[in-house]
C-alpha cells in the first residue's frame, strides 16, 4: 500500500475523523446492528468508524482490521479515551483479501470507503461471507466518483479529478466501485441485496452546508497530492489552481456541489 492514494499523514487521519463525524448522519440512517452482538469492520483506517459504531450500538463487540500499522495506532490512541468503547473492539493488522478468522466467526459486517482500495472487491465480499454466520447483514458503503458535479465549472478541479481517478484505477484501486456492489454481492452468493444511492447536494438553499461540504471536498481532494505529485500525474499548478478554484466556488453564492455515493445492504 505504498501508493495508497489518501496517504497515512497525521493531516490525513485528522481528515477521516472529520469526514465520519460529518457524514455520520447520511451513513448511518439506514444501518441496523442493534440486534447484532460481534461485528467485523474491515478498514478501519484510524478508528472513525469503529467508534461511531461502538456509541450507536452499545452492545456490540467489535473486531476491526486494517492492512496499515500506523492507521491501527492511531485508532487504539483514539478509542482508548472513549470509556463506551473500554473492552468492547479489537483491532488487528490484517489483510481484508485474507481475513485471519474461522468460518462463522460473526454476526455482521461493516465496510466504508475501503473497497474502492482493494485489487479484488470480490475476494475480500468472499472472505467476509466466509467469516459470517449464515443470515448476518453487511452494510458497504463506496464511492462512485464519476457523480460529482461542480458548478461553476472548474477546470483545473476536473483535470485534478481524472488524474485523481485514473491514478486509484493504476493502482488496482476502483473510485466507480459503488455502483457494481449489487453485482459484486450477487457474484459471492449474498441475499437480500439492497443499494441506495445516497447524494449531497448544496445550491444557494442550504448555503452553509454548501461551504462546509466544499471545504471537505477539497481536503478529500488535496489528500492525494503528495502521492499525485510524485507520481508526476498533476503539477504544483494544478495543485494551486484547485484550491483557488474550490475557494472561488466557495464564495460563490449561486453555487452548485453534487455528489452520490452507493450503500448496500446484504445478508449473507
Ligand atoms: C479511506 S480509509 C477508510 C477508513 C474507515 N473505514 C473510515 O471510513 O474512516 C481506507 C482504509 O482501508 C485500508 N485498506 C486498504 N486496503 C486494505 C486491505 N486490503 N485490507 C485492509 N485494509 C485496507 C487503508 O489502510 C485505510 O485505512
Amino acid at each position: 500500500m505504498s501508493n495508497y492514494l489518501h496517504g497515512y499523514s497525521s493531516e490525513e487521519q485528522k481528515r477521516l475523523l472529520y469526514q465520519a463525524k460529518m457524514t455520520e448522519n447520511t451513513i448511518y440512517q439506514d444501518v441496523d446492528f442493534s440486534n447484532i452482538k460481534d461485528v467485523l469492520e474491515v478498514g478501519c483506517g484510524v478508528g472513525a468508524q469503529s467508534e461511531i459504531l461502538l456509541r450507536r450500538y452499545p452492545e456490540l463487540k467489535l473486531t476491526s482490521i486494517d492492512l496499515n500499522e500506523a492507521q491501527i495506532s492511531v485508532a487504539k490512541e483514539y478509542l482508548k479515551g472513549k470509556s463506551y468503547c473500554d473492552g468492547r473492539y479489537e483491532i488487528s493488522k490484517m489483510n481484508a483479501e485474507f481475513l485471519d478468522f474461522g468460518e462463522t466467526e460473526f454476526g455482521g459486517a461493516f465496510l466504508c470507503w475501503v473497497l474502492e482500495h482493494v485489487p479484488s472487491p470480490k475476494k475480500v465480499l468472499s472472505e467476509v461471507r466466509r467469516v459470517l454466520r449464515p443470515g448476518s447483514p453487511v452494510y458497504i458503503t463506496e464511492v462512485m466518483n464519476s457523480s460529482f458535479f461542480l458548478d461553476p465549472y472548474s477546470p483545473h478541479v476536473w483535470k485534478y479529478w481524472m488524474a485523481f481517478n485514473d491514478f486509484q484505477l493504476e493502482q488496482a484501486g476502483d473510485p466507480f466501485v459503488g455502483a457494481k456492489l449489487g453485482n459484486l454481492l450477487l457474484s459471492q452468493g449474498y441475499k437480500n441485496i439492497h443499494t441506495k444511492v445516497k447524494n449531497w447536494h448544496f445550491d444557494k438553499r442550504n448555503p452553509q452546508n454548501r461551504t462546509r461540504f466544499v471545504s471537505y471536498w477539497k481536503d478529500l481532494m488535496l489528500s492525494a497530492s503528495d502521492i499525485l505529485l510524485k507520481h508526476g500525474c498533476v503539477s504544483e499548478e494544478d495543485v494551486e489552481m484547485v484550491n483557488k478554484e474550490l475557494n472561488d466556488v466557495s464564495r460563490n453564492p449561486d453555487a452548485v456541489f453534487s455528489y452520490s455515493f452507493m450503500q448496500a445492504q446484504a445478508e449473507t
